[in-house]
């Protein structure tokens, strides 16, 4: 019955606490497991959330890894098994298996300037990384996230942003590719933001973890390359289609990694050459 229950293929079932709309397609849910237990992941890591009847799919978790009481995701409706899991209501049960996958080196990172730079829904597996940064912001030299989205309606957690913003130890600068009326902030790509951002900081002290579209993540790490940042303090997260999470099935293979166990945060130079320009 425990080998059963240690299953990493089986589903656990999950109760929604609560869930409420971000963007018009994108909803975030807080969950609790229905056995009571308390839920532990690493900044970086994913579940693979089961829509019963419909399907399973890898999404990142969101939430802050130091509240062990839930774990939260955010989601974007894109096809069947996201959409049903954006239309769950309070209270109802889905399954979980996870958390899987490698982590932002958050905690290795000490006592450097660390910058976060996230493009769309990239933001949300960066934000357990932010969280846990901006929770132990005394152990960092500092703090910088560059955070692009394409007009301000598509800022994810824009209430967050405003509380980021607005404190003193931290920097952060948010900018949209099309303005709109009423935006008065910055408008063009996260590497303008990126270069002003970290005018002045020595790049040799900063260790970058960067999340959004792959070409968004390519033209990213260029800037922060030229900017000084050596590829060895470099992380990105990839997103392929996975199946078995487990390092079993071989559909996320990525040249000779597996994105569910070797990512999907990786060190940039063991998958540069692996950052295919598919999305130009
Ligand atoms: C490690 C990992 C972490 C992830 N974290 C998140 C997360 O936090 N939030 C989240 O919303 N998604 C996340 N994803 C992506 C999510 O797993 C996919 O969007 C999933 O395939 C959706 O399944 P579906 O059945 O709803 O749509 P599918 O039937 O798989 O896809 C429907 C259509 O949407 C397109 N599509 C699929 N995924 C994407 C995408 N990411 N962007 C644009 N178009 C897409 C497909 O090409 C297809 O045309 C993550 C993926 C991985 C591998
Ligand atoms: S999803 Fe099966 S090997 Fe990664």
């Amino acid at each position: 019955m425990e080998a059963l229950a240690n299953d990493p293929m089986l589903p656990r079932r999950y109760r929604v606490l609560r869930t409420w709309s971000e963007l018009s397609d994108v909803r975030t849910m807080e969950l609790q497991p229905v056995d009571g237990s308390t839920v532990s992941f690493q900044p970086g890591q994913f579940n693979m959330l089961y829509a019963f009847g419909v399907g399973e799919v890898a999404i990142s978790i969101s939430g802050d890894a130091a509240d062990e009481s839930k774990i939260v995701h955010t989601t974007r409706s894109v096809g069947a098994v996201s959409k049903a899991l954006n239309s769950v209501a309070d209270g109802d049960v889905i399954g979980v298996r996870g958390p899987f996958g490698t982590a932002w080196p958050v905690v290795e990172e000490k006592g450097r300037h660390v910058v976060f730079v996230a493009g769309g829904l990239g933001l949300a597996p960066l934000r357990p990384a932010i969280y846990h940064v901006l929770n132990n912001r005394q152990d960092y030299a500092g703090m910088t996230l560059v955070y692009g989205a394409r007009s301000p309606q598509d800022l994810l957690y824009p209430y967050e942003l405003q509380a980021w913003k607005a404190r003193f130890d931290t920097n952060v600068q948010v900018t949209v590719d099309h303005a709109a009326p009423g935006w008065s902030g910055q408008v063009g790509v996260v590497t303008t933001s990126l270069d002003r951002a970290l005018a002045g900081v020595d790049g040799a002290e900063v260790s970058a973890f960067v999340c959004g579209p792959e070409i968004m993540m390519r033209f990213t790490v260029s800037s922060l390359k030229a900017l000084g940042v050596t590829e060895d303090r470099i992380w990105v997260s990839m997103e392929r289609n996975m199946k078995c999470a487990i390092g079993f099935c071989g559909h996320c293979q990525f040249g000779p990694d597996f994105i569910c166990r070797d990512g999907p945060v990786f060190r940039h130079d063991k998958v540069s050459r692996l950052i295919v320009k598919r999305e130009i």
